[in-house]
């Protein structure tokens, strides 16, 4: 067993006491010392459009028996937004289905239980005598089709026009390895060109919304409870000047939408736009915190400041969009009319993004941004995202959007690192969603955080980064006078699981205990549920030993059992896809009581839940 220092709770009454001894005891406060607000977190996916001349336009479309196809910058585009199309030519001596396909995003899930809406756009580039059968479907990898849908089409339609079925699977696939199929008649359609555009396949999404999310992912989104939803997705503001999210480029029809370069580089065709962002906030009960773009590219690029104004209106536009009054902003009046005239919840904006790397134009960007927003939003509150005071920036931020992709052992030894910040006012949004893998302990290499996996990289989060980072939010718990909010990456693995653990098992007050050792190896931070009087223990070992620990609680009655919900598993244990269930919390009842010891195992994130009066 560990001999170690620690601080006992006459820490409270301004004593520091190290104390030499073998069973780390822990002394909880029976009165709350600050509220806390609920944390959590976020992060999405949009989709792709495509390129004329590159190889890769065509991606992932491939000819279905013998047609031969291009994508073209059409010389009538369907819209000015979509310039291109896919056009499908049907060899003169073609018989059978002939046309084209789509895999999806790494398959498509064909579900019986579902009605799935497709939709397409078509013109005939030169007028035909032809009239004959369009048939679009589902089919496996080996050729059984499980839906599909016909209308006729003809030579004569020469404008665009627009095909919506329905698709009604009469069987559930058994893998995704499926595709969307168009395809026309070879007999009938033999030497026609047809040029298409837009095409969508939509199964049924969370609460029906058009153009909405994945049922199960929002959903296991829902059940985590999250308190706010960060968008457009941190970086994704923009790469360069050019491609940067613009919020009116994706709002209204999606034949409106031009979509853009996202900031990893494939395309993102923002069908996922601001007002599918909203009412999936709405949906899930998170509220929003929204950027906007503030003048930096992550490119380095700079906006000077005598070029600021059209894009601070621009960002004045995207606030009204959410919050507006339809009678005064033309913004608001767009939302209204897309079918929402009351404003939307908002309170957080967040100016720019990661603006620490653009440190110098931030001095003048933050001022002018804030000094117009905050003037014309007196009710919002903004986020600052350079360094806390590197550089100083004025006005001082009411918060600061602080990002820390580390190791394991960062981690464990920074679980101290809001303590000692000054309590004045300034608070800090602590983001930390890994800007590609999506987990925030993400290498074991320090010096070489973004290296490959064999240089330290974590292909998956791993039991040993996952309970550091549960130390780390440990500091966090405690600091939540401070740091009012904190995000991680969505994805179902063991990484979620202890965010999880940690979201869903959070009181309304921060229980004041005896402090961990800061340079110690166990962490603990208690709360209470002041209503149901469910205090929350949460205790993380992110060390190769088991450590035992004795709490003591001062209430007068604490009840006998508990309830304790166990994340632990080996160091290098991962959730995987091939394995994804390797590690997974695991509920039991213990013994509690006023005072009560408990071993923490050796990687292990702890809940203990106890009722007390
Ligand atoms: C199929 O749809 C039903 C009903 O929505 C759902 O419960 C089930 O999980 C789905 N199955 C798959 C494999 O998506
Ligand atoms: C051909 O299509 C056009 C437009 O869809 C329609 O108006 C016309 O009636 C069709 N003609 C025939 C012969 O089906
Ligand atoms: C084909 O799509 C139409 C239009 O949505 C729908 O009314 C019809 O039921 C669908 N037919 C089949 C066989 O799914
Ligand atoms: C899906 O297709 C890929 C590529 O053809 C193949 O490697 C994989 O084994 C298939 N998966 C299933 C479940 O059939
Ligand atoms: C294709 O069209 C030809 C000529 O109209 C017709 O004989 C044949 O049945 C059609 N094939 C299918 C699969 O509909
Ligand atoms: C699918 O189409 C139906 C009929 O137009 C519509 O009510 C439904 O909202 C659509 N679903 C999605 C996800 O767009
Ligand atoms: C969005 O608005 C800006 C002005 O704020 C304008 O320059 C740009 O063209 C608009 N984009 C689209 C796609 O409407
Ligand atoms: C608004 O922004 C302009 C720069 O476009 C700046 O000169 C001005 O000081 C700002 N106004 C406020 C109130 O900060
Ligand atoms: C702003 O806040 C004040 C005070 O809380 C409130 O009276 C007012 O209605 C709010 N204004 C808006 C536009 O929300
Ligand atoms: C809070 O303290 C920090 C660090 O001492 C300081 O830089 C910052 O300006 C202070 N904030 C306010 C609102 O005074
Ligand atoms: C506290 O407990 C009450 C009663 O069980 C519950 O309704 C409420 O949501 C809980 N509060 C939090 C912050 O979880
Ligand atoms: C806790 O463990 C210590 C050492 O094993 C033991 O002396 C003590 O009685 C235990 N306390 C309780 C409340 O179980």
């Amino acid at each position: 067993m560990a001999v170690r220092y620690f601080l006992t709770a006459a820490l409270l009454a301004g004593l520091y006491v190290p104390v030499c001894q073998a069973v780390t005891t822990v002394s909880v406060s029976a009165t709350a010392s600050h509220a806390i607000p609920t944390t959590l977190l976020l992060q999405n996916r949009a989709f792709q459009q495509v390129t004329p001349g590159d190889t890769s336009s065509l991606d992932p479309w491939v000819a279905v028996n013998g047609a031969e196809l291009e994508v073209i910058a059409d010389t009538d585009p369907v819209s000015s937004a979509l310039p291109n199309s896919l056009q499908v030519m049907i060899p003169s001596a073609a018989t059978g289905s002939v046309g084209v396909s789509n895999p999806g995003y790494w398959g498509i899930n064909v579900n019986s239980s579902w009605t799935y809406n497709a939709s397409l756009y078509y013109r005939f580039p030169s007028e035909s005598s032809y009239s004959g059968t369009l048939t679009v479907g589902l089919e496996s990898d080996s050729g059984e089709v499980f839906a599909s849908n016909s209308t006729t089409i003809n030579g004569s339609q020469t404008s665009w026009a627009n095909v919506f079925l329905t698709l009604t699977p009469s069987s559930s696939a058994t893998n995704t390895n499926n595709s969307f199929f168009v395809t026309v008649n070879g007999s009938e359609a033999a030497g026609e060109t047809i040029n298409f555009a837009l095409f969508s396949l939509f199964p049924p999404t969370y609460k029906d919304r058009p153009n909405g999310m994945r049922i199960d992912i929002a959903e296991t989104l829902a059940g985590m409870k999250p308190a706010f939803f960060r968008f457009p997705g941190g970086n994704n503001l923009g790469e360069s000047f050019d491609t940067r999210w613009q919020w009116n480029a994706t709002v209204g029809s999606l034949l409106d939408r031009p979509g853009r370069v996202g900031d990893w580089g494939y395309v993102n065709t923002d069908g996922l736009g601001l007002l599918e962002y909203l009412y999936f906030f709405e949906d899930v009960g998170m509220q929003p915190i929204m950027a906007v773009w503030a003048g930096y590219s992550l490119d380095g690029d700079s906006e000077p400041e005598d070029a600021l104004a059209p894009f601070i209106q621009q960002a004045i536009d995207q606030i009204n969009f959410v919050v507006g009054d339809p009678s005064t902003s033309d913004a608001a009046a767009l939302r209204a009319s897309l079918g929402h005239p009351d404003p939307f919840y908002l309170q957080y904006v967040e100016i720019g993004n990661e603006d620490f790397f653009a440190s110098d134009s931030y001095t003048y960007r933050w001022p002018d941004f804030y000094g117009n927003l905050s003037a014309a939003f007196p009710n919002l509150t903004f986020i600052a995202t350079a360094y806390p005071f590197d550089p100083v920036i004025y006005p001082t931020p009411p918060h600061y959007d602080v990002h820390v992709y580390q190791t394991p052992d960062w981690f464990i030894e920074n679980a101290f690192y809001y303590d000692s910040f000054e309590r004045n006012g300034t608070t800090y949004f602590e983001l930390t969603d890994n800007i590609q893998g999506e987990y925030a302990s993400i290498s074991t290499n320090a010096s070489n955080l973004y290296g490959t996996a064999a240089e330290g990289r974590f292909l998956y989060p791993t039991v040993q980064s996952s309970t550091a980072e549960a130390a780390f939010m440990t500091g966090l718990e405690r600091n939540s006078d401070i740091v009012f909010a904190a995000s991680y990456a969505p994805l179902l693995n063991l990484v979620n699981d202890s965010q999880w653990l940690f979201s869903v098992n959070v009181g309304d007050e921060y229980l004041p205990s005896t402090l961990p050792t800061e340079s110690g190896s166990l962490f603990w931070t208690i709360s209470r549920n002041s209503t149901s009087n469910d205090v929350f223990i949460k205790v993380v070992n992110p060390a190769s030993d088991d450590q035992d620990v004795l709490f003591d609680l001062a209430f007068t009655t604490v009840a006998s059992t508990g309830t304790l919900q166990l994340l632990h598993g080996g160091q290098n244990d991962s959730n995987t896809p091939t394995t994804p269930d390797l590690v997974t919390p695991q509920t039991s009842t213990i013994a509690t009581g006023q005072t009560f010891n408990y071993t923490a195992p050796s990687y292990s994130v702890s809940v203990i839940t106890v009722n007390v009066s």
